[in-house]
């Protein structure tokens, strides 16, 4: 069973005074997120992934298409439950603690007065912030705020995790604390789908990412079965330098020594590195490693980017002609 399905969910608003213009925010998704999962709900600025989780909350209603969460309709009361969500850009009343926020939270879930208290004192120690429980939200620092909402959708222990750009607008301090958060829940089992637009940290948590574009999703997967391009090879030589030099110091990119007798040659995709390093050998230079290396998610994310917006152009000459 999935833990989040996504069928053909599309969204369109009606704007402009009349609200006579429309604007197609979600078109026709389609996603399986299989439970265990961590998922990287990526697109730039507007396409569509706060509109994708306000769905799923239900906040706002799917023009067309469906979504489930572990296999039920996302509208089923048992299944609100044992989900958590962190809005995008949460803003809490300032003038009570992190502790009555919590204990309100619990309050919410049905939960008895020693029970909220428990859950709110086990939340905002987990997200490390229990020494401060009774500051005024006020006086907390912005990532201090992510970790009270990360506290707050954690506080029903949910299966599923829905955490909307849980790292923008933090440090790479608060970014780091909330990255191996997010690894702790990956580590008890939980799903959890972010969206976020900082493709460093989805690429260090996630184990599934989607990619939207202008309403569309433009690539799906597993972050193991993507199909990364090989950008460059690196060979590892050990021999002396001189020889390392003159057999590969003309194919290499560049050639930088690591350690005593030992040299990494940055070598181009073609030709294929394995004349070289059978050349290298001949000359009694041992290799040592040769390893393809692969474009990062970012450069991924902005290929397939571009190249949906691209399709998306000729479509639009297509029906033009
Ligand atoms: N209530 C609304 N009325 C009209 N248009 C909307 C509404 N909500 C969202 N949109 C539009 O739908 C598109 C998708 O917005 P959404 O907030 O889902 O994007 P996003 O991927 O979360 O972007 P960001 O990275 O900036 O948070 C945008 O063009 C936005 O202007
Ligand atoms: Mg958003």
């Amino acid at each position: 069973m999935s833990a989040v399905r996504l069928r053909e969910l599309s969204k369109t608003f009606h704007t402009g005074f009349w609200r006579t213009r429309v604007h197609r925010a979600l078109d026709a998704v389609s996603l399986d997120v299989p439970r265990g999962a961590v998922l990287g709900y990526l697109g730039p600025n507007g396409a569509g992934k706060t509109t994708t989780l306000r769905l799923l909350m239900q906040l706002v209603h799917p023009t067309s298409g469906g979504a489930e969460i572990l296999g039920r309709p996302v509208g089923d009361v048992g299944v609100r439950r044992r989900i958590g969500f962190l809005p995008e850009a949460v803003r809490f009343h300032d003038t009570c603690t992190a502790e009555e926020f919590l204990e309100y939270v619990g309050g919410l879930f049905g939960y008895t007065v020693a029970e909220r208290r428990r859950r709110a004192a086990l939340g905002l120690d987990r997200v490390g912030i229990g020494a401060d429980r009774r500051r005024r939200l006020r006086t907390y620092s912005r990532g201090m705020l992510q970790r009270v909402g990360i506290a707050q959708a954690l506080l029903n222990d949910p299966e599923v995790v829905f955490l909307d750009e849980p790292m923008t607008g933090l440090d790479p301090l608060g970014r780091r604390e909330v990255r191996d958060l997010v690894l702790a829940l990956r580590e008890e089992g939980r799903t959890v789908f972010f969206s976020s637009h900082i493709l460093n940290d989805a690429e260090a948590v996630c184990s599934h990412v989607a990619i939207l574009n202008r309403g569309r999703l433009v690539a799906s997967g597993r972050v193991g079965d993507l199909d990364l391009r090989v950008r460059s090879w690196e060979l590892v030589a050990a021999g002396p330098g001189e020889s390392v030099q003159a057999v590969g110091g003309a194919a290499a990119r560049w050639v930088t020594r690591i350690a005593d007798g030992r040299y990494a040659l940055e070598l181009p995709v073609e030709p294929s590195p394995e004349a070289l390093a059978a050349e290298l050998a001949q000359r009694g230079i041992q290799i040592v490693s040769l390893h393809p290396r692969r474009e990062t998610l970012e450069d991924y994310f902005l290929r397939r980017v571009a190249e949906a917006a691209a399709a998306a152009i000729s479509d639009d000459e297509a029906e033009c002609a």
